[in-house]
C-alpha cells in the first residue's frame, strides 16, 4: 500500500489548515496501518516549483532553487517536530523527479496526447511579467465567485484557463492593466483520455472516496474535458524537453503529482517499483479539496496516457477546509498561526489531537480559540489524561488487588469500541476513529464515577467482597487504559508511548498487543499525561 499526502508548497510555512488538510490525516492513517502490520510506505515531500517561490526568491535576491531547498529543510524539520513519520519526505526538484517527469512527458508525446498550440497568456503591463497560474485572479465563469485563479477556482474547484476568467486582475499589483499575448504552449489532450478517466473514476471511487471528490470529478467530466496547458512561460521548474520550448518549463502540477513517484525513487532506487508498478498496490491519497481535480482527472490521465504501468489512485481522501474567522491563518501572507508559531505554546501531541478532533472531513470546520481550549482541557486533559493517571495510581497503591492476567478481549464493552476504532480506520472515517478513542475514555470515567473504586480500596482490607469488587473493576479499568495507550498512538504518539511504559512496552505499538495479556510495570510514579491550557487568550491574541 502507498499512502501519500499532497506535497505542500514551500514558499512559506504551512499553516494549521494545510497541516490538517492532508499531511496530518495521512500520517495518522499510515500510523494506524503500521500498527496493523500492513506493508505500507508513506510518501510526502516539498512541492518546490511554481510561481510563488520564484517570486519570493526574486524579492530576496536569491535563486529559486536555493530558497526552495532552504524552505524544504525547514518544513521537513517542522513535520518531524509534529511527530510525522514518513517513509520518506522528499522534494520535487531532484534528478529522480526530473527523469520521471521527462519519461511521462515523452511517452504522452509519443502516444499522441500532447498538442502544440498557440494560446493567449496574461501579461501585466505594470509588473511587466507573465501572470501564470495564481498570479491572475478574478471571477469564476462557472460559480461566479471572485475566487478564480489562473489554473483553477478555489471555490468550486474547477480547472480553468486564464482566458476564461471574468474581470481578471493581477495578484501582484492588484490592477487590471492586463493584456493577453500569444504564446506557444504544449497541452495535454484530456479530451482524448476522457473515456479512460471516466471509467477509472467509476471503478475506483467505490473505495471510500470522499463524496465531494466523486461529485466534483464527475461534474467536471460531464462538461467535457478540454486540452490543458502543461508548459509555462517562466524560468523556475524543469525545462520543457522539446525543441522550440527553450524559454518554458513544465507546469508545476505536472511534476508535482509525478513527485509522488520521483520521491519514492529518491527513497529507494530499486524498491519503488514494487509499489508503483505493481497491480496489487492500493494507492491512498490524502489532499485538500482545492487539490482534488488535479488528482482525479489530470494525474490519472497522465498515468493512463503514458502507458508506463503505474498504479492509479485507489482512494481519494479529500478534506474540506479548516477556517478561522478571527485568527490569521494564511499561508500566502506568511504570517499568523502556522505550524511553527503554533508550537510556541502547545506541544505536538496537543495539536495533532485537537486538529484531528476538528478535522474538516466532510464539511468546512471552524477553528476557534474556545474550541481549542475545550479539546485540550476537557477531552485530552480531563477525560483521557486524568483517567489514565488515576487508574495507574490506584493500581500501583493497590498492587495486591490487581489480577495478573488481565486481557482486553475478556471485556465486551471495550472490545466493541475497539472494533469501532478499527472499522472506522479501515473505512477511512478518521473522525469516527477519534470518537472511538474518546468513547474508551468515557467508559473508563463512567466506571470510575459509578463505582468509586478508591472507596472500595480503603475498605478492601476488612471486607473481602469489596476487595473482590475492586479487583473486578480494575480488570476493566486497566484494560481500558491499556487500550487507550495503544489507540492513542496515531493521534498522540508521544503520550501513547509514555503511557505504554507503564505496561512494560518500549517498542512501537501494534494492534496485536491488544490480544496480549497486560503486563503492568509499577516501578514509576504515574505522571500527568497532559496539562491544561492556561493563559489561552494571551497566547492566541497576537494572531487575531
Ligand atoms: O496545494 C498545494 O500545496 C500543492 N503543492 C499540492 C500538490 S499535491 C501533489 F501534486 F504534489
Ligand atoms: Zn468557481
Amino acid at each position: 500500500m502507498i499512502v501519500t499526502s499532497a506535497l505542500p508548497y514551500v514558499y512559506s510555512i504551512p499553516h494549521l489548515g494545510n497541516f490538517v488538510g492532508s499531511v496530518l490525516p495521512a500520517d495518522v492513517y499510515s500510523k494506524y496501518l503500521k500498527m496493523k502490520g500492513d506493508d505500507v510506505i508513506f510518501i510526502c515531500g516539498s512541492d518546490q516549483h511554481g510561481t510563488p517561490i520564484e517570486l519570493a526568491a526574486v524579492k530576496k535576491g536569491i535563486e529559486p532553487e536555493q530558497l526552495a531547498n532552504e524552505m524544504h529543510e525547514t518544513v521537513k524539520k517542522l513535520f518531524e517536530k509534529y511527530e510525522c513519520t514518513f517513509t520518506y519526505y522528499g522534494k520535487t526538484h531532484t534528478q529522480e523527479n526530473r527523469e520521471v517527469t521527462y519519461n511521462v512527458f515523452n511517452e504522452l508525446y509519443n502516444n499522441g496526447y500532447i498538442l502544440e498550440r498557440e494560446d493567449m497568456q496574461a501579461y501585466c503591463n505594470v509588473d511587466k511579467r507573465y501572470l501564470t497560474d495564481r498570479f491572475i485572479q478574478g471571477t469564476c465563469p462557472y460559480c461566479k465567485k471572485r475566487s478564480a485563479r489562473g489554473d483553477q477556482c478555489d471555490n468550486c474547484g474547477r480547472l480553468l484557463e486564464p482566458t476564461q476568467i471574468i474581470e481578471p486582475f493581477c495578484a501582484i499589483c492588484g490592477k487590471s492593466d492586463i493584456k493577453f499575448l500569444k504564446t506557444k504552449n504544449l497541452a495535454l489532450e484530456l479530451n482524448k483520455l476522457e473515456g479512460n478517466v471516466k471509467e477509472f473514476i467509476k471503478k475506483n471511487s467505490k473505495h471510500e472516496w470522499s463524496k465531494d471528490a466523486i461529485n466534483k470529478s464527475l461534474s467536471m467530466i460531464k462538461e467535457e474535458l478540454k486540452p490543458r496547458d502543461i508548459t509555462r512561460n517562466m524560468k523556475w521548474g524543469f525545462p520543457v524537453p522539446l525543441a522550440g520550448y527553450e524559454n518554458s518549463v513544465v507546469y508545476v502540477w505536472f511534476d508535482a503529482v509525478l513527485g509522488y513517484i520521483g520521491i519514492t525513487q529518491e527513497w529507494d532506487a530499486r524498491r519503488w517499483r514494487d509499489y508503483w508498478q505493481n497491480e496489487h498496490t492500493q494507492l491512498v491519497q490524502f489532499l485538500g479539496k482545492d487539490n482534488t481535480i488535479f488528482h482525479t482527472i489530470m494525474w490519472p490521465a497522465m498515468l493512463i496516457g503514458s502507458k508506463l504501468g503505474f498504479v492509479l489512485p485507489y482512494t481519494i481522501k479529500e478534506s474540506q477546509f479548516l477556517v478561522s474567522k478571527k485568527l490569521k491563518f494564511s499561508k500566502s501572507q506568511g504570517v499568523g498561526l502556522n505550524m511553527k508559531s503554533a508550537l510556541e505554546f502547545l506541544g505536538p501531541d496537543y495539536w495533532r489531537f485537537a486538529l484531528m478532533y476538528m478535522y474538516p472531513e466532510n464539511a468546512d470546520s471552524e477553528f476557534t480559540q474556545e474550541s481549542l481550549v475545550e479539546v485540550v482541557n476537557t477531552v485530552l486533559n480531563d477525560k483521557i489524561g486524568n483517567l489514565a493517571q488515576r487508574v495507574l495510581k490506584l493500581a500501583k497503591s493497590n498492587k495486591e488487588l490487581i489480577n495478573k492476567d488481565i486481557k482486553v478481549s475478556g471485556e465486551e464493552r471495550i472490545s466493541k469500541i475497539l472494533d469501532k476504532y478499527r472499522d472506522s480506520f479501515d473505512k477511512l472515517q478518521l473522525k469516527k476513529a477519534v470518537g472511538a478513542v474518546v468513547e474508551l475514555a468515557d467508559l473508563g470515567n463512567e466506571i470510575m464515577s459509578k463505582k468509586e473504586p478508591w472507596i472500595l480500596a480503603k475498605k478492601a482490607k476488612e471486607n473481602v467482597a469489596h476487595a473482590k469488587e475492586f479487583t473486578e473493576i480494575f480488570d476493566s479499568l486497566i484494560a481500558i487504559t491499556y487500550s487507550l495507550a495503544i489507540a492513542l498512538y496515531p493521534f498522540t504518539p508521544k503520550a501513547s508511548k509514555e503511557l505504554l511504559r507503564y505496561f512494560s512496552i518500549k517498542s512501537e505499538p501494534t494492534l496485536k498487543l491488544l490480544s496480549d495479556p497486560v503486563n503492568l510495570d509499577f516501578s514509576a510514579e504515574p505522571k500527568p499525561l497532559f496539562q491544561k491550557m492556561t493563559n489561552k487568550d494571551e497566547k492566541l491574541r497576537k494572531y487575531e
